[in-house]
């Protein structure tokens, strides 16, 4: 493409290298942000004419060929050229084409450098709101999970050793708590990304008379932004989108290990229907659990784009620096990766089908109740230390036999401590040892249900 043709050719005197032009392009990318572009240059449009920097002719002539153009996008029948760069230079110039002169006034008082800011920004903004449309139906569907399992017994553990008996509605819940955090997480970014920084232009604000607050008004957001310099040149609202997206996909990535080591065969706590599950090409027995394993892995991918737009801002000065462009292919990845691991989630959780027989004879190995039993000497007078000392003798006892704590006699446990009595055994079942643990917060069935309750009202209420 000839200078002449290009919006910022007049001070040149030789054509652009060919292999710099499409090096510093970022159509290919960026043309995503078609929509926003848009959006703004009509706010853009709308004020330029309500402040009378153009005439109501013109502003009218403008917002009319950005919506034509729009539909041209839209339907596939716009001509994206590299040699005009960007998403921006594409548009404005086809406003040329399509309106003569009137088009050449649209960039009055306005930069690219506020322009690309206040399209990231529309566009972060949408993609958030749909993410948080999407978390809370996910939020919902562990809810209903977690009720429907409230009173199946599983194995909860510390250093994935059997530690005490939980419910698997609990475990879930602990799930969901991981799940609130990160809405919030969201729904923050949003509110510190939604302010407009057009206005900033290049870097130092502009010469024309313009409104503002009336363009943010216009694109809904909560005020025009502070300062010119850190509006154009700031992507910190992106790096903390990618922090939370990288916090979300991190719980996603240990709930997907959660759902491998319980499909496998040793544990078989849980199982997953064929839709969600793949085979071997060798060996026929194979179902294999893909879709978590793939949530795992792609959990990696949105860490690296953290680690990459922290390490984009860190060496700039003030104020906008053509780096910044490489902001957009990790935060559209980490968008796109966290929002295609929602909407597996959402088929997935809901699909779970537990195993309780296995959970349970799981949860009876492993002398998962002897913290019951030494929380029974306490209450009988022992202090905690000692009963502590008395249980894990029983234990090592109970090794020997061969034996669970359950299945020793009351001979037998009474041959450490002569306070224990026959109720001795309501404790040292399962059952007896969730249904004790019903405090705000607690494993047992009541709790879990109680639990579930309170999050729904929240949910409602939001
Ligand atoms: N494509 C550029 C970006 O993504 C738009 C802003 C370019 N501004 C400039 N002065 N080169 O950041």
């Amino acid at each position: 493409m000839s200078q002449e043709e290009k919006p910022w050719g007049g001070r040149f005197t030789e054509a652009t290298d060919a292999f710099v032009e499409t090096f510093t392009a970022s159509v290919s990318f960026d043309a995503r942000l078609y929509h926003y572009d848009i959006q703004g240059s009509i706010a853009h449009a709308n004020m330029l004419g309500a402040t009378g920097i153009i005439s109501d002719e013109e502003r009218a002539s403008i917002v009319a060929g950005l919506e034509t153009i729009h539909k041209e996008i839209d339907e596939g029948a716009f001509e994206w050229q590299v040699g005009l760069e960007d998403v921006h230079m594409n548009i404005e110039s086809r406003l040329v084409a399509l309106i003569g002169d009137t088009g050449k006034k649209l960039h009055t008082g306005r930069s690219r450098n506020d322009q690309v800011a206040t399209d990231i920004r529309l566009y972060l903004r949408a993609e958030v709101d749909g993410l948080l449309g999407k978390t809370r139906t996910l939020g919902d569907a562990l809810l209903d999970l977690a009720d429907r399992y409230a009173d199946t017994i599983m194995p909860g553990f510390t250093h994935l050793q059997t530690a005490q008996p939980i419910t698997f509605g609990h475990h879930l819940l602990a799930w969901h708590e991981m799940l609130r955090r990160d809405a919030g997480r969201l729904a923050d970014c949003r509110e510190r990304l939604n302010v407009l920084p057009l206005g900033a232009a290049a870097l130092a604000g502009t010469t024309f008379p313009i409104d503002r607050d009336q363009v943010a008004a216009e694109l809904g957001f909560s005020g025009p932004s502070e300062n010119s310099l850190d509006s154009v040149s700031d992507r910190d609202f992106i790096i903390e989108f990618c922090a939370a997206a990288s916090i979300m996909m991190m719980h996603f990535s240990r709930w997907s290990e959660e759902l491998v080591l319980w499909m496998s065969e040793p544990f078989s706590f849980v199982d997953l229907p064929d839709r969600f599950c793949t085979g071997s090409s060798i060996m026929p027995q194979k179902k294999n659990p893909d879709v978590p394993e793939l949530i795992r892995g792609k959990t990696g991918r949105v860490f690296g784009h953290l680690t990459a737009t922290l390490t984009l801002m860190k060496g700039q000065p003030l104020a906008y620096n053509k780096d910044n462009q490489e902001d957009k292919e990790p935060l559209f990845d980490a968008v796109d990766t966290l929002s295609d691991t929602l909407t597996a989630l959402i088929g997935l959780i809901p699909a779970i089908e537990a195993r309780p027989d296995n959970m349970r004879r799981a949860a009876g190995g492993g002398f998962a109740t002897a913290t019951d039993l030494a929380d029974y000497l306490v209450r009988s007078g022992v202090a905690f230390r000692d009963a502590h000392d008395i249980v894990g003798r029983t234990v090592s006892y109970a090794i020997t036999e061969q034996k669970d704590l359950h299945e020793l006699s009351l001979d037998e446990l009474r041959q450490f401590h002569q306070g224990i009595q026959a109720d001795v055994f309501d404790v040292l079942t399962l059952e007896g040892s969730v249904a004790a643990r019903r405090h705000f917060g607690g494993t047992a069935p009541d709790q879990v249900r109680a639990a579930v309750a309170r999050a729904r009202v929240l949910y409602s209420v939001d």
